[in-house]
């Protein structure tokens, strides 16, 4: 096993070093296989093969990692995620600032540790045959997000007047593109292969969830645009989407929930040609709080249709729901409820599938390991206790493969 991972390792950089990316659209030698994965209309495919995913959220993953002590967690979650046939993860590649085990410490500054910890997931993932999503900065401000990336710039002297200036300045445009810059060309430092040039990353992703108060839209736009051209000038092999919730901008807002408009439009800004995919997530329970549980089930149904008919119709993209789940905290929430739920979403996944559809992924929030208690919000499935959720992500799975 790890003969054929150096193995593979060398192939790769015997791949790369000749410069025959086999995923070029006028690669056509059967001797190649196409080893990153790719959309083609509104599908992925990887090996001249559909790709369907079926995966889980695990923030905490390079939190974990760095310290040897806990870095078996993200192998027992791997390891748990393949046994029921899960292909994909979802991470953040971020943790800006702060105290708590920063990766960026300040401005280009890196602590070691982090990136090491990153790394090991990276390569758990592929000795296990799971894909991973890797998200560059957050919203809000857990792990820094654009909070501390302003606040890095009014450091340095820098006049801003909130954290909206995070799409606009210039110094802090640049610190982002900087972070972009760090963990794609990083040389992972258990493979040997550069970051840009695995296959093992399924996509990047611009930021977790981005929201402003330009309910224009024009501030996300724009940054959108510009740091979706800086990711595919590094890097043109990976795939590309942005973060979004799904919340649409003015010309269709009555089909956000009740009167949420953060600045995002689902249309327009996953029309940027370098975006590949769009990504919806879904919350009713925290949208429409005050919704009874019938009228919170119709917008379920509601969200799911708009953004498959949008993307099949509008963007010709795939589309992946890149967070759902249920929370026990709240009150009125079983087991049994969350369970049904994840069937639900995996069924209108499916029936997407089989009909030729865009809807092709889905990932849930949030896996944990056995023994990440504290880490808990509610949301999270632990497989090795959850055997009733374990067989429903597994059928999917196994559904799913079986159309391949
Ligand atoms: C890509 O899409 C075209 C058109 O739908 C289809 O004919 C072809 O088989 C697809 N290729 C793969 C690898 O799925
Ligand atoms: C802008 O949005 C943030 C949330 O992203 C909010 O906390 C803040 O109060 C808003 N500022 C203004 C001026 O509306
Ligand atoms: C739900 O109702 C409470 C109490 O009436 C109110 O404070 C809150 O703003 C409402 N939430 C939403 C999302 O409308």
């Amino acid at each position: 096993m790890k003969w054929l991972n150096s193995f593979f390792s060398m192939a790769l950089l015997v791949i790369f070093h000749h410069g025959q990316y086999c995923c070029q659209a006028d690669q056509s030698s059967p001797t190649h296989h196409c080893v990153f994965a790719r959309t083609n209309g509104t599908h992925f495919v990887v090996n001249n093969k559909p790709l369907y995913l079926n995966g889980f959220n695990a923030f905490w993953m390079m939190y974990m990692s760095s310290d040897p002590s806990t870095r078996s967690k993200v192998t027992s979650a791997f390891q748990q995620a393949s046994k029921y046939g899960m292909n994909i993860a979802r991470t953040w590649a971020f943790s800006d600032g702060g105290n708590d085990k920063p990766l960026q410490i300040s401005p280009g500054i890196y602590n070691e540790d982090m990136f090491k910890g990153l790394d090991f997931v990276v390569s758990e993932a592929r000795k296990y045959g799971i894909y991973l999503i890797l998200s560059l900065v957050n919203n809000f401000k857990d792990y820094g997000g654009r909070s501390q990336y302003v606040e890095w710039a009014r450091e340095r002297d820098q006049q801003l007047s909130d954290y909206d200036e995070f799409y606009t300045n210039s110094v802090v445009k640049e610190y982002y593109q900087n972070h972009v810059t760090a963990v794609l060309t990083r040389i992972n430092s258990i493979t040997g292969v550069a970051y840009k040039d695995d296959p093992t990353i399924f996509a990047w992703e611009l930021i977790n969830e981005p929201r402003s108060n330009d309910t224009s839209g024009k501030l996300i736009q724009d940054w959108v645009n510009e740091m979706a051209a800086h990711v595919k000038s590094i890097d043109n092999y990976h795939l590309l989407e942005i973060g979004l919730e799904g919340f649409y901008g003015d010309s269709k807002k009555e089909s956000n929930p009740g009167s949420y408009l953060v600045g995002t439009d689902f249309i327009s800004n996953n029309q940027i040609p370098h975006i590949d995919f769009a990504t919806i997530h879904l919350y009713p329970e925290q949208w429409l709080q005050n919704s009874s549980e019938d009228e919170q089930a119709s917008f379920v149904d509601r969200w799911i249709q708009a953004h498959v008919q949008d993307s099949s119709s509008v963007l010709r993209k795939p589309l992946v729901i890149g967070e759902f789940g249920k929370s026990s905290k709240l009150p009125g929430n079983s087991l049994q409820k969350r369970d049904t739920y994840f069937v639900k979403i995996y069924s209108d996944i499916y029936n997407s599938v089989i009909r030729g559809g865009p809807f092709t992924g889905g990932l849930f929030w949030q896996l944990l390991a056995q023994g990440m208690e504290s880490w808990g919000d509610g949301y999270e499935v632990v497989l090795e206790e959850s055997p009733s959720t374990a067989n429903i992500i597994d059928l999917q799975s196994r559904k799913l493969k079986s159309l391949t």
